[in-house]
């Protein structure tokens, strides 16, 4: 059977014989409801897809949503790709990183959606009409480096992208420790071997926890990125875990973040982590998430002590870690506390103009 006849099995009212032809890119000033529904149905490579609480619809809902405001930001620049048929075959989203930029001193930007439309008969096809798009679209907006991060399973989008100069930086687990089936606990820091508190970071805590962040935090994108300077590098990481303490002390406590203090007053260690809020909104289902955790003398038992803390005490039913595949420190302390593997990505960065 040629792919032109082959049978779509759609579940919305437009149903059609799958086109043979590329399909047609163009850049879209707004993505009507009707459009962006029929783009995101069924999508496959949802985030959350494998937490065992959470109603895939509300988990789908809280996808589209999510798609639906990027597409309404001022520095997100969308294409669209097109079946000759006029349907909307898939979407590419491109957000200027303002903050990267002014901190690397270069245009940098990040793909947060590349997708085609589930049921489509050649996803390839829609990502490398997508990627010739986006060519000229970062041409336009005269950016030097993108990244772009994808689930492992969407072969499509690893296929194209690699084929088009994208370069393999990172490639990310997520571990995680599911509050009801695991139970929560106190942990007694000297049952770790540990002389010292374990205490909610406090605004005095800010120099120490951004020094070990600079310092500690080498196995990322960034700073895998053999062209990004890693001193820059560094600096990234200790304002990503500023943030995170500035958000734990604001009223809206979206973050946590814990500290491992000796007892002559030093910061053995760390961990931080966002409350998903947004997620919660939709699914009733709070996760804890984009976990970073540092110590400052490594195989102490710190890291472990930390994690323990983290998934007994910090809020939410899921509390995730994040971590390089070839993380084994890490991913040893994740494995010891019965965390699930629910969650595999690649990070790729594309230079342009060089
Ligand atoms: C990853 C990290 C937090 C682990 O913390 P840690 O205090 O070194 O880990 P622990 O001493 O608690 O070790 C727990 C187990 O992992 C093992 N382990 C620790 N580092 C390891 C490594 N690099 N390779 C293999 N095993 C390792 C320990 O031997 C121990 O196993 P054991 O119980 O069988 O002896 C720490 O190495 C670190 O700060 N790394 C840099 C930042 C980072 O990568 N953070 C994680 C991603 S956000």
């Amino acid at each position: 059977m040629g792919l032109d006849r082959l049978p779509l099995a759609r579940s919305g009212a437009r149903a059609r014989r799958a086109p043979v032809s590329t399909p047609v890119v163009r850049t879209s000033e707004a993505l009507g409801t009707d459009e962006l529904q029929e783009l995101c149905a069924g999508y496959p490579f949802g985030d959350y897809r494998r937490y065992r609480s959470i109603e895939p619809q509300r988990e789908h809902a809280h996808f589209v949503e999510r798609v639906r405001q990027l597409c309404a930001r001022d520095d997100v620049r969308r294409l669209v790709a097109c079946d000759p048929d006029g349907a909307p075959a898939g979407l590419l989203l491109l957000q200027h990183l303002d903050d990267d930029s002014r901190l690397f001193g270069l245009r940098m930007a990040g793909i947060p959606i590349a997708l085609a439309r589930a049921d489509h008969p050649n996803p390839r096809a829609v990502q490398r009409a997508l990627l010739a798009g986006l060519s000229s679209l970062v041409e336009r907006e005269r950016v030097l480096h993108v990244s772009f991060r994808v689930d492992t399973a969407d072969l499509a989008a690893y296929q194209e992208f690699t084929d088009a100069g994208f370069r393999l930086v990172e490639t990310l687990v997520t571990l995680t420790h599911d509050t009801e089936r695991r139970g929560r606990g106190v942990v007694l820091p000297a049952e770790h071997g540990f002389e010292g508190v374990l205490r909610a970071a406090e605004p005095r805590d800010l120099p120490a926890i951004e020094e070990l962040s600079a310092r500690a935090f080498t196995l990322n994108r960034y700073h895998l990125d053999e062209h990004l300077p890693r001193r820059d590098a560094g600096r990234l990481m200790a304002r990503w875990a500023r943030n995170y303490l500035e958000l734990s002390l604001a009223p809206e406590r979206d973050a946590q973040v814990w500290v491992a203090e000796t007892s002559a007053g030093r910061l053995a260690g760390f961990l931080g982590h966002r409350l998903e809020r947004e997620l919660e909104r939709h699914t009733g289902v709070l996760v804890s998430g984009r976990a970073l955790l540092a110590v400052a003398d490594p195989r102490s038992g710190v890291g472990r002590m930390l994690s323990q803390h983290h998934v007994w005490t910090s809020s939410g039913a899921y509390k995730d870690a994040d971590t390089q595949l070839n993380n084994y420190g890490m991913i040893k302390v994740a494995f010891d506390l019965d965390m699930e593997l629910v969650r595999t990505k690649y990070t790729f960065h594309r230079w342009y103009g060089g």
